[in-house]
């Protein structure tokens, strides 16, 4: 089997965007490659170091929805960055032969650092994160790492370390290739990108209630003011959910609004419906799950070790061709 490897930074409950954007292909991959998926704890310090205190819930929170939606422990190895101590080895070493224009050059540093101004992000660790990025997929020899787009150039420089670093010291890293997801931004209550940080999310944690409420509050075409105005559902976002969890039935739902023989709250409370019943499923698995304690823990600690033995492979070729203990 080929090997794959993806982490996720530890942002707590997931939301549907974070389902569309990476897990649904974790869950469809996780039995056709070997796979490690990962908890990017230290790579979540390179921009919060200041405020730690919410690391270890949302770790745990992330990776019972992990659970929750159908990532089996079994066949994929689930870990925690933090607990398998062979990624900052590697990062140390791979920054050796790293140059400071590679970095430099990445387009998340560059955009990031724009954006984060007002916090300090100027520090070495953030300029390091791509580098730090390529030892997670390294350790495992990863061929394959399912990515988003925005992900894409850390994909491309962990290549160009491998290279390099081959060509240094005679390993044989093997190159990795972005797997990029399949599917499309998704968009949030208010018509943005779901996200977070926008406070414009759906999550698997939110009762049937909760998901109703958000959804009747949703934006739709801005031009539809009145009932009797007709629709584009192209550009609205209640109607891009309906494409994607009510798909036998977005058709007749574009009609309707294009004609305006659907008003926006039934257009609405049919979609709450469709999303209840796709997360009504996940609620209960982790309902169940949270009858047993100390899951998560068990999970991460089973899964950093089978982790750490195979980083350790790794990283026992390159200590040797290094010259290093
Ligand atoms: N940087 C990734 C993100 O922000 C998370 C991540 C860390 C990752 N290490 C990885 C993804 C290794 C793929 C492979 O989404
Ligand atoms: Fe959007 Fe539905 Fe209203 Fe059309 S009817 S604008 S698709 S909410």
């Amino acid at each position: 089997m080929q090997r794959l490897m993806s982490g996720m930074r530890p942002t707590g409950a997931l939301h549907l965007g974070n389902w569309a954007g990476a897990l649904a292909n974790w869950v469809t991959l996780q039995r056709s490659f070997a796979c490690y998926f990962m908890v990017a704890d230290w790579h979540a310090l390179t921009t919060g170091y200041e405020d730690t205190s919410g690391l270890e819930e949302s770790t745990a929170e992330m990776v019972m929805d992990w659970l929750s939606l159908g990532l089996d422990p079994e066949a994929a190895v689930i870990f925690r960055q933090s607990m398998v101590k062979a990624h900052a080895e590697l990062y140390l070493l791979f920054a050796m032969v790293t140059p400071l224009g590679w970095l430099e050059r990445v387009p998340t540093y560059k955009e990031q650092l724009r954006e984060l101004a007002e916090r300090e992000v100027a520090t070495y660790g953030f300029l390091g994160y791509p580098v730090l990025q390529a030892a997670d997929i390294l350790a495992y020899r990863a061929e394959v790492v399912p990515v988003g787009q925005d992900q894409s150039s850390h994909v491309e420089l962990t290549r160009e370390i491998a290279r390099r670093f081959n060509h240094v010291f005679g390993t044989a890293l093997p190159e990795p290739e972005a797997r990029l997801t399949p599917s499309p931004v998704l968009l949030g209550t208010d018509g943005r990108k779901m996200s977070k940080s926008y406070g414009n999310t759906i999550t698997f944690r939110d009762s049937a209630q909760e998901v109703t409420a958000k959804v009747r509050g949703m934006v739709t075409d801005p031009a539809r003011v009145r009932r009797t105005d007709p629709g584009t559902p192209e550009v609205c976002p209640v109607f891009a959910l309906h494409r994607i969890y009510n798909p036998e039935g977005a058709e007749e739902i574009a009609r309707g609004c294009r004609t305006a023989a659907l008003g926006c709250v039934a257009c609405k409370a049919m979609l709450a419906e469709r999303l209840n019943a796709a997360l009504e499923p996940v609620r209960e698995r982790r309902f169940a799950l949270t009858a047993r304690p100390g899951l998560v823990e068990e999970v991460l600690a089973a899964g950093s070790a089978r982790a750490a033995a195979e980083a350790e492979v790794t990283l026992g070729a390159l200590r040797a061709a290094v010259g290093v203990r």
